[in-house]
């Protein structure tokens, strides 16, 4: 047995040469609340509570995984998107904040467009992961058809189950977005009268951090998310954004709009790909840090 306080100030000595002490406390207040149901008050109020010797075991645990730099998010196997509750492991990228501000600005559209088309609105994204767009979009919106791809088996299986657990209905698919010229099956079942599939919505957080940035990534990240969700060619970093580009020019809607999540450092260059691409109308936003991190795109 070990008081609170006692603990608490063992978990700081631990991890003070690895993180400022505003994130250890986050820390600390999270494993609290998972593992003694604790507030942030009651860890004020309770320094003499005695923490049993199968929680410190526990907790010791997780601080040892904390001091390997593994996210929190991973250690508690949880996080939240939207206010909404996610599961997420290491085969689903942990939802950011800059990809809340891009629901926030989807949504706000969709109620312009909803006025003005006046039924179902169709949502597809691309490279769901975790699932956090498609479904922060049900969640608010509760007559959308929401459609979501991946190329991750791993990935859809967390998605599916954050669904489930937000009560939400996403029709998934496992696909290679790189590796298809058309969305034409995605829609098969419902699609008896031969129309062309078309969405409302397309929406895509591609992987885009060139692998020659991977100097600026932090090592928490490096070494514990998906490569495969982060990680593009100095070569060819645009190719998620020109194939999603060119599906989007043959699967919007005639108001049709699509989003993208970009890299900070090559908005000029996404920009210039989709007006050749035959985009008319494009707005860039930037993210609350400043930089440049959201385009929306009509045909
Ligand atoms: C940057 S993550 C975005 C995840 C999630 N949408 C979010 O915003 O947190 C990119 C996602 O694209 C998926 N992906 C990578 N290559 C893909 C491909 N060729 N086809 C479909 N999805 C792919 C990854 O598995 C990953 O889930």
């Amino acid at each position: 047995m070990t008081t609170l306080k006692e603990y608490k100030k063992y978990f700081f000595e631990t991890l003070k040469s690895d993180f400022p002490n505003t994130e250890i406390d986050t820390f600390f207040a999270f494993l609290m609340e998972e593992y003694l149901n604790f507030k942030r008050i009651d860890i004020v109020l309770k320094p003499d509570f005695l923490v049993d010797d199968i929680t410190k075991n526990e907790l010791n645990i997780a601080l040892e995984k904390l001091k390997n730099h593994e996210p929190i998010q991973y250690i508690l196997g949880k996080t939240e998107f939207f206010g909404f509750p996610f599961i997420v492991n290491k085969n689903t990228l942990i939802p950011r904040p800059e990809t809340e501000e891009l629901v926030v600005w989807i949504l706000e559209e969709v109620t312009l467009l909803q006025k003005s088309i006046l039924k179902e609105i169709s949502i597809l994204d691309i490279g769901t992961g975790s699932g956090c767009i498609a479904i922060s979009f049900s969640k608010k919106l509760r007559n959308a058809k929401t459609y979501a791809i991946d190329i991750s088996k791993k990935a859809l299986k967390i998605a599916k189950k954050n669904a489930k657990l937000n009560k939400v209905f996403i029709n998934f698919f496992e696909i290679d977005i790189l590796k298809i010229n058309s969305l034409e099956n995605l829609k098969k079942d419902q699609n008896s009268s031969n129309q062309p599939v078309k969405f409302d919505i397309i929406v895509s957080n591609p992987p885009y951090v060139r692998n020659s940035e991977k100097i600026e990534i932090n090592r928490n990240v490096l070494e514990n998310e998906p490569h495969q969700a982060l990680f593009v060619s100095d070569e060819n970093p645009l190719l998620f954004y020109e194939k999603i580009a060119d599906l989007s020019e043959k699967h919007l809607t005639k108001n049709g709009i699509l989003f993208f999540e970009i890299n900070q450092y090559l908005g000029k260059e996404i920009l210039e790909m989709l007006l050749q691409k035959g985009v008319k109308n494009f707005e860039i936003r930037k993210d609350l840090f400043g930089n440049e991190r959201m385009i929306k795109a009509t045909f």
